[in-house]
C-alpha cells in the first residue's frame, strides 16, 4: 500500500505550438492524445498513458498526478488525508485522458495532486521482450522519464507533515535556517528509493518551482545541453551538480517560462534512510555544488 512515483505534470503553457516544439522535438516526448486545447505527451521508456499534459492558456502548474499501487491505497490516504483536514473528492474516469478513478487532495499548499491506481497501459517505445536498450530514431534529447517535481509553498513544515503522514513520504535532505522544524525552508521527500520524488521550499503557496526529466548520466545530460544549445533553449543553470540529492542538473525554461530540468544520478535511499540536514549558510552549496552560488532568478522565479 504505497505511492510509486511522479505519473504526470500538467501545465499551462502560453502557445501550444511553441509548447509542442519544445516538449516534442528539443525534449523528444511523443503526443498520445489531444483534446480540448490540451496536448497529452509520454516518454519512450513510460508505460502508462502520457507523464506531460500541455494546456493552452497561461502558464504554471493546473495539478499532477502521484500513481499508487492498488490495495485499496486510494480508500487509506482519503482516510488520512480528511484527518489531516485536507479537501479531497473522488476523480471520475474520463477526467484525464487514459487515466481512471481516483482521488483529488487539495494540498496544505494550495497544489492539486491527484491519485490513482488505474491508467491506461501503452508501453515503452522497445517493449518488454529482449529490448534494445533505446528506440532508434529519437528526437532530440529523447528524454526517458519524468522524474520529480519541486513545488513552493509558504508551509515546508506543514507540507512535510501532510507528505509523511499521509502519503507516507520519508524526507532525504532538510534545509533549516534554525535547529527546530519550524524553521523548515525546504524538504526534498522520496516513497521509493530515489532522494526525491517531491521536493518544496519555501514561498508562494500554488506555485511550480521546476520538474525534471531522468536522464542516463552525466554525459546524456551533457548532451541534452547541447541539444538546448541548438534549439536555442533558455538556460537558467548548469550543467552542475547538486549538493543535495548528489543528482547531476541542468536547469531550463520552455517557451512559456515555465521551468524544467534534466536531472542525472543521485544516491539511494529506502526505509531505513536517515535523513541529510543542509543549514543555510550551506543553501548555495546544496542547490549547485559546482559553482556555490544560486542567481536570484533560480530563486524568484515560479510559475
Ligand atoms: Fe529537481
Amino acid at each position: 500500500m504505497a505511492v510509486i512515483r511522479l505519473g504526470y505534470v500538467h501545465v499551462r503553457v502560453t502557445d501550444l505550438a511553441q509548447a509542442r516544439q519544445h516538449y516534442q522535438e528539443t525534449l523528444g516526448m511523443d503526443p498520445v492524445h489531444e483534446e480540448d486545447g490540451r496536448v497529452y505527451l509520454k516518454s519512450w521508456d513510460e508505460d502508462d498513458h502520457h507523464s506531460v499534459v500541455l494546456e493552452e492558456g497561461g502558464v504554471g502548474l493546473v495539478k499532477f498526478g502521484y500513481k499508487v499501487t492498488g490495495d485499496g491505497t486510494l480508500d487509506a490516504i482519503e482516510t488520512r488525508a480528511r484527518s489531516f483536514g485536507a479537501s479531497c473528492e473522488r476523480m471520475s474516469k474520463g477526467d484525464n485522458a487514459g487515466v481512471g478513478d481516483g482521488l483529488r487532495v487539495t494540498l496544505p499548499s494550495d497544489h492539486v495532486l491527484e491519485l490513482y491506481s488505474d491508467v491506461e497501459y501503452l508501453g515503452t517505445n522497445v517493449g518488454k521482450l529482449n529490448p534494445a536498450p533505446w528506440p532508434r530514431g529519437l528526437r532530440g534529447i529523447g528524454v526517458p522519464r519524468i522524474n520529480h517535481a519541486l513545488i513552493t509553498t509558504e508551509d515546508p513544515a506543514l507540507l512535510e507533515r501532510f507528505f509523511q503522514d499521509v502519503l507516507a513520504f520519508r524526507p532525504a535532505e532538510r534545509l533549516v535556517a534554525g535547529d527546530e522544524d519550524s524553521d523548515l525552508v525546504g524538504s526534498w521527500m522520496y516513497c521509493g528509493d530515489q532522494p526525491h520524488d517531491i521536493a518544496f521550499v519555501k514561498g508562494a503557496n500554488g506555485k511550480l518551482h521546476h520538474f525534471a526529466y531522468e536522464v542516463d548520466d552525466w554525459s546524456a545530460l551533457l548532451r541534452a545541453g547541447d541539444v538546448m544549445s541548438m534549439d536555442d533553449v533558455p538556460i537558467d543553470f548548469g550543467p552542475a551538480r547538486h549538493g543535495i540529492t548528489r543528482g547531476g542538473t541542468i536547469y531550463f525554461f520552455d517557451p512559456s517560462g515555465n521551468r524544467n530540468e534534466v536531472f542525472s544520478g543521485g544516491y539511494r535511499t529506502g526505509p531505513d534512510f536517515r535523513p541529510i540536514t543542509w543549514t543555510m549558510d550551506q543553501a548555495a552549496r546544496g542547490i549547485n555544488y559546482t559553482h556555490r552560488e544560486i542567481d536570484q532568478a533560480f530563486l524568484e522565479v515560479v510559475t
